[in-house]
């Protein structure tokens, strides 16, 4: 008998399936907390959410997933958290690298990578160049990332490169910002998906997403399935993406 979720993917126009899917999880401590569990079995359970929408994506085509994993001000949480997720974190990374391997996922990260604890960040850019050559999909985890960290980056980016000679203000151009983000060589998000009710965009690629269809959803993040996924890719397929054009110029 056919799932759920193998009757929504028929559903899907293959042709139409967004190139790059970008994921704002949300909701780990409130599903910990309505299971009366630890909010850290939120996040544990949370990794599940991971395979099942890379697993997902990865079904139907999309290129780029990427997820918001740790902002900026997700620092700022309680120490024993901040120390359990990036735990969860390294242990994540060991035990999942043969699979994404087997399934030629490149790993890609985006943020103030720096800030991560050494031992966390060398097992990243390890498992970031174990899968360099991987072409199937490519997951971009944002770590210690925030949109208005990354824009300011760029601009002192920008400063520094016309100080240098390298560029004149004549030359900043939409290609010059793109270039000189986190995200240089991504394409930019189609669809952007949040969980667990919240309908903001929390200084997750601002820049990235000025055309993204936006989907929200009631499931908390543990829940989330690639059904679910499957469903935002259904209804972004329904939407007439216009770029600022009439609707019949983009018909035509
Ligand atoms: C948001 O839920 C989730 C996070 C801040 C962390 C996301 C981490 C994972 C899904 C697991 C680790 C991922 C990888 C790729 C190894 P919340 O804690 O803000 O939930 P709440 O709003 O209900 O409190």
């Amino acid at each position: 008998m056919a799932s759920e979720h193998d009757a929504l993917r028929l559903a899907i126009d293959a042709a139409r399936v967004p190139r790059h899917v970008a994921v704002i999880m949300d909701g780990n401590g409130r599903w910990a907390e309505r299971h009366g569990e630890h909010r850290m079995m939120g996040h544990a359970n949370g990794v599940n959410a991971v395979r099942e929408t890379l697993t997902g994506a990865g079904e139907v085509g999309v290129k780029y997933l990427t997820l918001y994993a740790f902002s900026t001000e997700n620092w700022n949480r309680p120490q024993a958290e901040v120390e359990a997720l990036m735990d969860l974190l390294v242990r994540t990374l060991t035990s999942e690298l043969d699979s994404l391997n087997e399934n030629r996922v490149r790993l890609n990260a985006i943020g103030d990578l720096d800030k991560l604890p050494p031992d966390c960040l060398r097992l990243l850019r390890e498992a970031m160049a174990s899968t360099a050559g991987n072409d199937r999909i490519t997951l971009t985890l944002a770590l210690s990332y925030s949109a208005r960290w990354e824009l300011m980056r760029m601009a002192r980016r920008m400063a520094e490169d016309v100080q240098h000679g390298l560029l004149s203000a004549a030359d900043v151009d939409e290609s010059a910002v793109a270039a000189r983000l986190a995200t240089a060589g991504l394409p930019d998000p189609e669809l952007l998906i949040r969980t667990s009710g919240e309908r903001r965009i929390s200084n997750f690629l601002l820049w990235q997403i000025a055309y993204a269809e936006l989907w929200f959803t009631d499931t908390l993040w543990p829940d989330f399935t690639r059904a679910d996924l499957y469903r935002a890719i259904l209804d972004y397929q329904q939407r007439e993406r216009r770029f600022g054009l009439v609707s019949e110029q983009v018909k035509a």
